[in-house]
């Protein structure tokens, strides 16, 4: 089976301090040589690291909405209008800057007319995604009440201080209904009736919504149209839109991974109009999930994937190549972008990323696509988040799949229980990059070799990401290795450290990760760094993401 079929049936150490006991610290490291390197040009800047990149993704889906998100004005579980206040409170911490909703596969069978006016008359409705629902699944997973719509959701979004980014359905309603669920969140206070329906129940000034997906995966669950015909449609979705005085920034269903056809053919089509057709679109949107781990033996989207919890050092290593194919993928659909876009203007949006593992590991069974993270889906998106770091000139805004009780995510929620995952604790390390001028930086370090089914395996030593805000940097490091530290200089040429610190997460178990019961068993830890001359010398624990904060003179 493949994945669109599923789909379809709805289916630190660090030198010169003590470590705690808990790293796999070896007490003589500080003194043996450094094994890597690590370099930053100042005078090789990349761009400017979009705030975006580290957006999330929220669709009506399992316990996403109902239970993670939502849980009611009358709720006992701490709440600011019926959302989770401690979800709305660490998304503040981590400066979540957008959100996209609401879906997905969803997003295409979605009317977002059901979800205005008073919420006591909003009708209820079978969900996409009912048919893959299991028995345990609450009734509200499996029949939409359309409790939280537009409203809900904006609100949400201007409660944590993010943008909203709506899917709009192409497989199942008219352009019309795009058209006016622009009018509903943006036309001014007065001026409009959906602007009137809107005021009726409390929000009289527009949403200003500027992030508008044109439907989801539509190769797939999104209508099952050629990009051929895709792109007529996004043509004819897009022709008349009404602005209301801002621009608005339109996202074109993307290829699946490495479909490179998809966005040949899609962009030969659209231009066949001329070459201002491109001008419509903001960005394109591009999907990989990492789940083949059979370590080669089968493209079958059931029987490739293994699980989130039980898994060897060789199954770790499988993710992270999985992972690590983003690299090229984001490379390569911008060389064919920019066979179209000579101008460069569309940017990749890479909207949904992350390991999808085989059912069976819920923290609350009956959750849908549920999965607990680990340490090794920490290192994993701390990868992929320093991979977008380094190509800042190509990507405008990815969103991790998804935020809250699904897939990758930051936070796992049921009843008066929440976590914030280890997924969650990277996007924290990482956020002080947002904004940042992104560095070349060169990483060198001794290659792993492992054994993988008999065969030798190899996979990078030590990689990451570097930027700069003023006088502040901050580097991100991964070491993927399962046993080995890594011992690396850090050299800035043209500058020196006035001061340092690094927050890291690692743990001698692979498997680490928070429960309900156990929510801290996996957080970050921080320490101040020595600086010998200006230079850093730094290690990184086996199975570390890490973050360092550096001051210059
Ligand atoms: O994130 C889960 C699903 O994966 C989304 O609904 C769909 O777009 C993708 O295939």
């Amino acid at each position: 089976m493949k994945r669109r079929d599923f789909l379809q049936n709805g289916a630190l150490g660090m030198a010169g301090f003590m470590l705690p006991s808990k790293t796999a610290w070896n007490s003589t490291a500080a003194s043996r040589a450094a094994d890597s390197r690590i370099e930053v040009l100042f005078d090789e800047p990349l761009g400017t690291i979009s705030p975006n990149i580290y957006g999330h993704f929220a669709e009506t889906l399992g316990g996403v909405l109902y239970d993670g998100i939502w849980v009611g004005e009358k709720s006992r579980v701490p709440n600011i209008d019926g959302l989770r206040k401690d979800l709305i409170e660490h998304m503040r911490k981590v400066k979540a800057p957008v959100i996209r909703y609401p879906g997905g596969c969803f997003a295409d069978s979605y009317d977002w007319r059901d979800g205005i006016g008073p919420a006591d008359k909003r009708p209820r409705r079978t969900n996409f995604w009912a048919n893959a629902e299991s028995e345990k699944a609450p009734q509200n997973h499996r029949y939409d009440p359309n409790t939280v719509g537009t409203n809900e959701f904006v609100h949400f979004c201007k409660l944590i201080g993010a943008e909203p980014y709506l899917a709009a359905n192409v497989r199942s309603l008219p352009a019309e209904a795009f058209q006016h669920w622009v009018e509903y969140c943006n036309s001014p206070a007065g001026s409009t009736t959906l602007a009137d329906v809107r005021a009726a129940t409390g929000y009289a000034e527009p949403f200003r919504v500027k992030y508008w997906g044109v439907g989801n995966e539509s190769w797939g669950c999104g209508g099952e149209f050629t990009a051929q015909e895709y792109a007529v449609e996004f043509r004819r979705y897009t022709a008349w839109l009404p602005r209301f005085g801002d621009d608005l920034s339109l996202i074109a269903s993307g290829p699946n991974t490495d479909d490179w056809s998809w966005t040949r053919e899609f962009l030969t089509e659209l231009v066949r109009k001329g070459p201002g057709q491109l001008r419509r679109v903001y960005g394109m949107a591009l999907h990989h999930y990492a789940w083949n781990l059979s370590r080669g033996k089968t493209q079958n989207w059931e029987a490739g994937k293994g699980e989130a919890l039980k898994f060897d050092s060789v199954d770790w290593y499988e993710l992270l190549r999985e992972g690590e194919r983003m690299e090229g993928l984001v490379t390569g659909h911008w060389h064919v972008l920019n066979e179209f876009d000579r101008e460069h203007r569309v940017k990749l949006v890479v909207d949904e990323w992350g390991p999808w593992y085989r059912p069976g590991g819920e923290a609350t069974p009956g959750n849908l696509l549920e999965q607990i993270p680990t340490l090794r889906d920490a290192v994993f998106s701390g990868m992929t988040l320093d991979i977008f770091n380094r190509h800042p000139e190509k990507i405008a805004m990815a969103n991790c799949a998804q935020l809250i009780n699904c897939l990758n995510n930051l936070y796992l929620a049921h009843e008066d229980k929440f976590v914030i995952t280890p997924v969650g604790h990277v996007f924290e390390l990482y956020a002080s990059h947002q904004g940042g001028s992104a560095l070349r930086t060169i990483f060198s370090a001794p290659t792993l070799h492992y054994d993988r089914d008999g065969k030798p395996a190899t996979f990078w030593g030590l990689r990451g990401s570097t930027s700069v805000r003023d006088k502040s940097l901050t580097m991100t490091v991964v070491n993927p290795s399962t046993s080995e530290s890594r011992l690396a200089e850090i050299a800035f040429r043209s500058a020196t450290v006035k001061e340092a610190a690094i927050r890291w997460m690692s743990d001698p178990d692979i498997h680490a990760h928070n429960t309900f019961e156990h929510r801290d068993a996996l957080a970050p830890r921080t320490k101040q760094l020595s600086v010998n001359d200006g230079a850093l010398v730094v290690e990184f624990p086996p199975a570390c993401v890490a973050a360092l904060n550096v001051q210059l003179n």
